[in-house]
Parts: C-alpha cells; sequence; structure tokens
C-alpha cells in the first residue's frame, strides 16, 4: 500500500475479528480517502483481524498481553509501538483491553474507541445481551474520544437500530455491527478532515461544540 503524505497515518487496534477494521481499510483505500491505515497492533496472535490487515498489505504486530508481568507495561510497550508508526490518530477497533490512565494520557485526543451500545447506556461488555433484558427498544453503538473512564469519554456519534421482539443477542449484534462500518470510518473521516476535535474535554465539529452526539 503506498502512503500518500497528505493523508492521515492511522494505527489501528484490535484483539478480534476485525470487521470493523475492514471497513476502515475498505474506506481507506478510495480514491477521495483522508487517511491510511499506517498500521494494526492485535493483543492476540490469533485474532483474525490480522489476517485482514496482512490481505491489504498492512504492517501488523502482536503485543501478546500475556507476555508482560503488569498492565503497566504492557502499556508502555503498546505505547511505544505506535508511537513508532507516528500515528495521527490511534483507533481501538474491538479492542479488549482495559487501558491505564498512563496510556490514555499519552493518545489524549487522538485516540477513538467504537463500543455497541448508545453511551452512556450499557458501559461495559455484554451490551447486546443486557440491552435486551432491560426491555429497550432502541439500541446501537457510539464511538467516543477515549478518557480515563472506561466507555465514558465525550461520545461523537451514534447509530440507532431497532431492537425487534424476536432478536436474541447474536441478531442484535449483528445488525448494529452493520451499522458499525458505518458509523466508525465516517467519524475517522471527519478527523482525518480536521473536521473534528477534542478540546478542554469538548468535542468540536465542523467549529462548533457538539451538544450531542451526532446521529449517523
Ligand atoms: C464491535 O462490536 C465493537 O463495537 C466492539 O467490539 C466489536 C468488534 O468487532 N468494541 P470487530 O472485531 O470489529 O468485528
Amino acid at each position: 500500500m503506498t502512503a500518500s503524505t497528505d493523508k492521515l497515518p492511522v494505527v489501528v487496534l484490535i484483539s478480534g475479528s476485525g470487521s470493523n477494521l475492514q471497513a476502515l481499510i475498505e474506506a481507506s483505500t478510495r480514491n477521495e480517502a483522508a487517511f491510511f491505515i499506517r498500521a494494526v497492533i492485535s493483543n492476540r496472535p490469533t485474532a483474525k483481524g490480522l489476517q485482514r490487515a496482512a490481505a491489504a498489505g498492512i504492517e501488523t504486530r502482536v503485543i501478546d498481553h500475556t507476555d508482560y508481568p503488569d498492565r503497566d507495561s504492557f502499556d508502555a510497550e503498546l505505547g511505544d509501538s505506535i508511537e513508532a508508526f507516528g500515528p495521527g490518530l490511534v483507533v481501538l477497533a474491538g479492542f479488549m483491553r482495559i487501558l491505564t490512565d498512563g496510556f490514555v494520557a499519552r493518545f489524549y485526543g487522538r485516540m477513538l474507541n467504537i463500543h455497541p451500545s448508545l453511551l452512556p447506556d450499557f458501559q461495559g461488555l455484554h451490551t447486546h445481551r443486557r440491552a435486551i433484558e432491560a426491555g429497550v427498544t432502541e439500541h446501537g453503538a457510539s464511538v467516543h474520544f477515549v478518557t480515563a473512564e472506561l466507555d465514558g469519554g465525550p461520545v461523537i456519534a451514534q447509530v440507532r437500530v431497532p431492537v425487534e421482539a424476536a432478536d436474541d443477542e447474536s441478531t442484535l449484534a449483528e445488525r448494529v455491527l452493520r451499522r458499525e462500518h458505518e458509523l466508525l470510518p465516517q467519524v475517522v473521516d471527519w478527523f482525518a478532515r480536521n473536521r473534528l476535535r477534542l478540546r478542554d474535554s469538548r468535542i468540536w465539529l465542523d467549529g462548533r461544540v457538539l451538544a450531542r452526539p451526532a446521529q449517523c
């Protein structure tokens, strides 16, 4: 893959399937794309997303958290590896590790996460199951800037889907995931075009403070 210098270099962190990574790869290879994927880093050697990256000719790294004695040493190595690629943006796309405050501070304002719920509802794990159990009629996904509070950073944009009576965890997850694949490239594109910034804990989009998450 050739990297044009006027495009924003992005490092993507994954732990699993990497379908959101795939959506980013596809968006980044369009002619008009404002970003390119500089590297993909996984904490799991078997993550399928590593194969997706390799197939697209993107550099990959595995930093296996089980090789490190504690979170601080893992996060230090992870942070150094990311920095070595010189990214303008770091995207957590199904990266299943809790990050230390020091790591988050290092990438403050230039790290996004996609979370499968309408934040602030259902932070943490098993969001689809919990949404069904709670009897909500609407569910979705959110992209937010990463801050020290887990799944608690300022929410930039969301997609919404209906919860249907016949849904189980997997049908609902699939409906949400399809929309995630539209949401994440959209937000990365905004950031890459300098339309989106985090300043003084507030989100700025197109020169205005965002009062509530954009609905995509
Ligand atoms: C997505 O649902 C994402 O929101 C969550 O983890 C899942 C990752 O899926 N953080 P994939 O690896 O991108 O297919």
